[in-house]
């Protein structure tokens, strides 16, 4: 794809430079950051405009507050942790638009930061009101986005600001189009999709743009559970979505006619009441009397020569119950044989990031995406809204 008009195009110093940045991150439960890999990310763009003398103005959304004002899902925390980051203090003006945070922005010197509250805390982000798009871009004279993870939001602070000032795209924005257009744009073959986590209705679209386009697809986790239905296996007391037969029928025959092959798992490990220990089975023996929670070392195996002769590789969603040292074995265990491997790997979607910084095998590789929804679509070759309204190089 076409490079975008990059922020060192910009004219900044002694300008407000309003920038949209994606710092919903999560938080632990007394609501502390609990990974900075986007706010960390946005360290090239943020030091860039500050070393430019530009008056920086952060907006970003937290969470879903849905157009009210929600204590729990302040931007304080991570305001904390981007001025440990930045080392320097970075001020949180408590309202978006209102008079506070005109008058802060008003005080700013060159290379000083601001940031706004949570700006989904205002009706009229989600709906991308045209007053409310306006009273935002008031606040600055030029206009970064560098929220790459919010990109397939059509709201007001990622369309409608664009629209009402000479916008440029921040250097994560440029990274991640860069990187994951390698998936998108002849990615060199043999290229093998990764695929788990647990919301097969989300993930169907994935799938069915991968037919065609990858040489094979591993299907692991709660995805693969439809897919094992289909083809018979008992999966004990495990529930599988339901309603998706035809879609699941269509996408295997659109695959196989397409010459893309889909690997599903062999064993599976089951979480069974009263045991402690995971119970491995087989697809095709009887399952146990649980619930199917990991892939086995059979597939793990599986995988593993699957991927061995690949160049490109693409992995989404963990291929169990990663968060439970019982279950997480199937992840860990691939991602690890995968950083053994050369190749052009990427994460990318959904908790994959932070999935792999837990398991300690970020280094499988070479990049891993700060986009979750946003990322999915862009490796489905679907037009990213907020990417549109940025104008080319
Ligand atoms: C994400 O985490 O994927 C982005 O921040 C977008 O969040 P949303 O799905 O709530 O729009």
């Amino acid at each position: 794809m076409a490079a975008k008009r990059s922020v060192t195009a910009a004219s900044v110093r002694g300008r407000r430079v309003l920038v949209r940045v994606d710092f919903n991150v999560p938080l632990t439960p007394t609501g502390a950051v609990a990974d900075d890999h986007r706010i960390v990310e946005t360290l090239p763009t943020l030091k860039h405009l500050e070393a430019a003398g530009a008056r920086t103005i952060l907006i970003s959304h937290l969470g879903r507050p849905d157009g009210t004002r929600d204590p729990k899902l302040s931007l304080r925390p991570v305001v904390h942790r981007l001025s440990s980051l930045l080392g320097r203090p970075v001020p949180l003006a408590d309202d978006i638009v209102g008079v506070h945070a005109l008058e802060a922005a008003a005080r700013l010197q060159n290379g000083e930061f601001l940031m706004l509250e949570n700006v989904r805390f205002r009706p009229g982000e989600e709906a991308n009101d045209p007053s409310f798009a306006a009273e935002l871009a008031r606040l600055g004279e030029v206009f970064v986005q560098d929220a790459f993870g919010t990109l397939h939001r059509a709201h007001a602070s990622t369309v409608g600001v664009a629209k009402r000032l000479p916008t440029y795209a921040g250097f994560l924005v440029d990274r991640e189009v860069r990187e994951l257009s390698r998936l998108v744009e002849a990615p060199e073959s043999p290229y093998v999709a990764l695929l788990g986590g647990a919301k097969v209705a989300d993930k169907l679209p994935l799938l069915t743009s991968l037919a065609g386009r990858a040489d094979a697809i591993l299907i692991g986790g709660a995805l693969a559970f439809p897919f094992l239905k289909a083809n018979g296996a008992d999966l004990g007391a495990t529930s599988v979505e339901s309603g998706l037969e035809d879609e699941v029928a269509r996408f295997l025959a659109a695959a196989q006619q397409a010459g893309t092959k889909v690997v599903l798992p062999t064993d599976l490990l089951f979480e069974v009441p009263g045991e402690r220990d995971a119970q491995h089975a087989d697809i095709g023996s009887p399952a146990p009397k649980g619930v199917a929670r990991d892939i086995g070392p059979r597939t793990r195996d599986q995988f593993y020569l699957a991927l061995a002769d690949s160049k490109t590789v693409f992995w989404n969603g963990p291929l169990g119950l990663a968060e439970d040292l019982r279950f997480s074995a199937g992840t860990r265990e691939v991602l690890a044989g995968l950083a053994t491997l050369s190749g052009y790997h990427v994460a990318a979607g959904g908790d994959s990031a932070r999935i792999a910084n837990d398991l300690g095998v970020t280094n499988a590789f070479q990049y891993v995406s700060t986009g979750g929804g946003a990322a999915l679509e862009f490796v489905q070759g679907v037009e990213l809204p907020g990417l549109a309204v940025i104008p080319d190089a």
